[in-house]
This record gives structure tokens, sequence and C-alpha cells, in this order.
């Protein structure tokens, strides 16, 4: 284990697991029809190359980049779109992939941009989703795990952009924070 890794919160078989259940709900959903993947940038990275291979239904995929953080581990309320999406999202069906939903202006955010961009639908996967720490009233449509107030890396998720390639996620060490 990596030394600044408090402990492991998911090994990578849990991990598969449940990507496999969040791929068989999308199937479920989206069989037949043709839906946009959108790759929220970076953190979502790992989880949905995994996802869009577990499913069956073939996707296409987008990418953008925002950043919300700078390089603390608090977000600032004001997520900044960095690199926008290729693709127009007109009379989509969307399926946005995101890591974390913490105080959710991430996602509200997207949300707004997307829907406001002419999307025909509009649902949000999160590997993690931390309700208590929520400052507006969004969630997404399934989340893999719930997690209380702690401070994640791995599988993509980083601090500082480090320990992004963790096949497993963990809790950060307190005092690699808080220095
Ligand atoms: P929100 O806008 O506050 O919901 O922030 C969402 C973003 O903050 C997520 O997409 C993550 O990139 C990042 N984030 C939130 N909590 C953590 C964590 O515990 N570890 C790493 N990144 C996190
Ligand atoms: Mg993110």
């Amino acid at each position: 284990m990596n030394k600044d890794i408090q402990s492991i919160v998911l090994t990578e078989e849990q991990i598969k697991e449940k990507v496999a259940q969040a791929a068989a709900w999308l199937d479920e959903r989206f069989a037949g029809k043709n839906p946009l993947f959108i790759s929220v940038l970076k953190g979502s990275v790992m989880f949905f190359c995994d996802l869009v291979r577990a499913m069956q239904t073939p996707v296409q995929m987008d990418f953008m980049t925002v950043s919300s953080y700078g390089s603390g581990s608090e977000s600032t309320g004001m997520p900044k779109i960095v690199m926008d999406l290729a693709a127009p999202v007109k009379d989509r069906d969307i399926v946005l992939v995101e890591d974390i939903v913490d105080s959710g202006h991430t996602l509200l955010r997207m949300r707004d941009l997307i829907t406001g961009r002419g999307a025909s639908s509009f649902t949000t996967v999160a590997l993690f989703d931390k309700p208590a720490r929520r400052q507006v009233d969004i969630k997404a449509d399934f989340a893999c795990f719930e997690i209380g107030d702690e401070f994640i890396v791995g599988y993509g998720l980083d601090y500082a952009q480090q320990y992004r390639t963790l096949p497993y996620v963990g809790i950060l060490k307190r005092e690699i924070y808080e220095k």
C-alpha cells in the first residue's frame, strides 16, 4: 500500500463488482438508444473507461475538463470549464459520469450547461456520493458508493494531481493535506 494512504476504502475487486452493477443499470435504460457518455475529467477517467467497457450497449464518448479545486482539498464553489465537449449535445441522451458528488456545485453546473444546450435527457452516474457535504440540492441518479467526510484518492481521484494511478481507493492521511 502507498505510504500516504491511511486505509483502503475499496479494493480493485469491490470496484469491479460495483462497476458491473452500474453498467447493468445503464444497459437497462439505454438499450437500443444511442447515448452520449461524458466523462468529467480528470477524476472520472478510470471509472468511465471501466464502465463503458462493462456495458453491452454501444455508446459514444466525449470528455470535459472541469476544475473546482485549484490544488487544495476544498471545492472553490465555482467549477471552471477548462476543456469543453467536442460534440453537440442537442437532442441527445446524455449520461454524465462523475467521480464524486461532494458539494454538488460541479454537477449542478454541468446539468445547467447540458440541459441548456438542449439535451433530450440527462442522467448522472457517480462513483462516490458524499451526502453530508452537499451545499446545493442535487444528486446522482446512480451512485456506486456513499462515503462520509473523508478525503479519498486513487482510481482516478487525486490530491494535487497525485495518486490517480493507484488501482484501489484509499483515505489519504490527514497530515498530507493539513501540512
Ligand atoms: P463538488 O463540486 O464539490 O461536488 O466537487 C466535486 C469534485 O471535487 C469531484 O468531481 C472531485 O473531483 C473532487 N472531490 C471531492 N471530494 C474528493 C475527494 O475526497 N478526493 C478527491 N477529489 C474529490
Ligand atoms: Mg471531478
